[in-house]
């Protein structure tokens, strides 16, 4: 495994991360879970991403079974904030109160007494920037949080948070955890350049597309079984990509794949990591093989010949549009 340093921070977190939603607690039983966290221990993965919504907040009291009795200081354990844990107005968003009850729930459910990376799961309009930095830098204070980062925000909103920080003395959020992969590039007019010159990293989702990029699915042909694709929740997030357009496509990187000794995962994995902004890849698997054969994507190097010929394959779907980085108007 190789390693990255988290934004203009001392953390390092391993180039490729394990995360866990949709699978525990929702579409693989705990003891395929199990198997997974130890596949991805035993191949050097250190850095595990979940979220208190994951699994109506299942996922957190899975991973944290899991981890338990390993040494803490060996691990980065990542979770978020924003996504409804609960029925009530004040159990979502990022006010002051949904922040402080989160994390206590959350560090309860992980078992243990702080976390690496508390994120903001989106950005919240509906309540005032300052309310839920200054929250945050409390939780750093209070040595539950040790560092802290955003998901799906814009530039504008990444930029806006760090003025503020600098102004108020806050600490600097360090980390952006968006969508990235070889079909979906949201991020590369706007928000890497100026990450780049702020010290954020982005920690990137989805990097095989929920599985597209494998090429296990084809087109105009059913799902595998055990699939994604087949899971009642997992079936409408995978939707997005899920056209003969798509899927014939991704087909033709196959070659460039096995011209290269790569399986199609670690091509897709790889390719994120070629930008040297993302700090690391974290991959979902329902299966330990499939980790196994993820991570041997950390250190592989992609010439300027094989990028180009994986942007001449997918061409037309490649999304750009920084507009497609998109919170919720209101909370949802
Ligand atoms: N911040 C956010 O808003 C956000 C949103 C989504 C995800 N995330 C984070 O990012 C993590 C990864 O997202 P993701 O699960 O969509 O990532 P992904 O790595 O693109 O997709 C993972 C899925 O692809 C399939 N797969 C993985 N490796 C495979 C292999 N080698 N061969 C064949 N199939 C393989 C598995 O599904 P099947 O076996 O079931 O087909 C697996 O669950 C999440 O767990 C979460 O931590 C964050």
């Amino acid at each position: 495994m190789e390693f990255r340093h988290l934004g203009r921070s001392g953390l390092l977190v391993s180039e490729i991360s394990y995360g866990n939603w949709i699978t525990h607690g929702s579409q693989v039983e705990e003891e395929a879970a199990n198997e997974c966290v130890k596949a991805a221990l035993d191949e050097g993965i250190t850095t595990f991403d979940t979220a208190d919504v994951y699994a109506g907040t299942r996922a957190e009291e899975v991973l944290g079974r899991a981890l338990k009795g390993l040494r803490r200081e060996s691990l980065e354990i990542f979770t978020k904030v924003y996504w409804p844990t609960g029925p009530g107005p004040n159990n979502r968003g990022l006010s002051r109160k949904h922040i402080t009850e989160s994390i206590n729930g959350s560090l309860r459910r992980l078992q243990t007494d702080y976390v690496d990376l508390y994120q903001a799961h989106r950005f919240d309009y509906t309540t005032p920037l300052e309310e839920t930095l200054k929250t945050f830098d409390d939780l750093v204070r209070q040595g539950k949080v040790l560092y802290v980062g955003v998901s799906e925000w814009t530039a504008d909103q990444i930029a806006q948070a760090l003025k503020i920080a600098d102004d108020m003395g806050f600490d600097r959020i360090v980390s952006n955890q968006p969508q990235y992969n070889a079909i979906w590039r949201v991020i590369e007019t706007e928000i890497v350049p100026l990450s780049e010159e702020e010290g954020v990293s982005q920690i990137v989702w989805s990097p095989i597309a929920q599985g597209v990029l494998t090429g296990k699915y084809l087109p105009g042909q059913a799902v595998p079984a055990g699939s994604r694709a087949t899971d009642e929740t997992g079936a409408k997030m995978i939707d997005r990509f899920m056209n003969d357009d798509v899927l014939t496509r991704v087909q033709e990187l196959k070659p460039i794949a096995a011209d290269l000794g790569l399986s199609m995962a670690q091509l897709a994995i790889a390719w994120v990591l070629q930008n040297p902004n993302v700090a690391s890849a974290i991959v979902g698997a329902s299966r330990p093989e499939q980790v196994r054969d993820n991570v041997k994507a950390a250190g592989v190097k992609l010439d300027a010949a094989v990028l180009k010929q994986i942007d001449d394959v997918l061409g037309p779907i490649i999304e750009r549009d920084p507009a497609k980085t998109v919170s919720p108007a209101t909370r949802p």
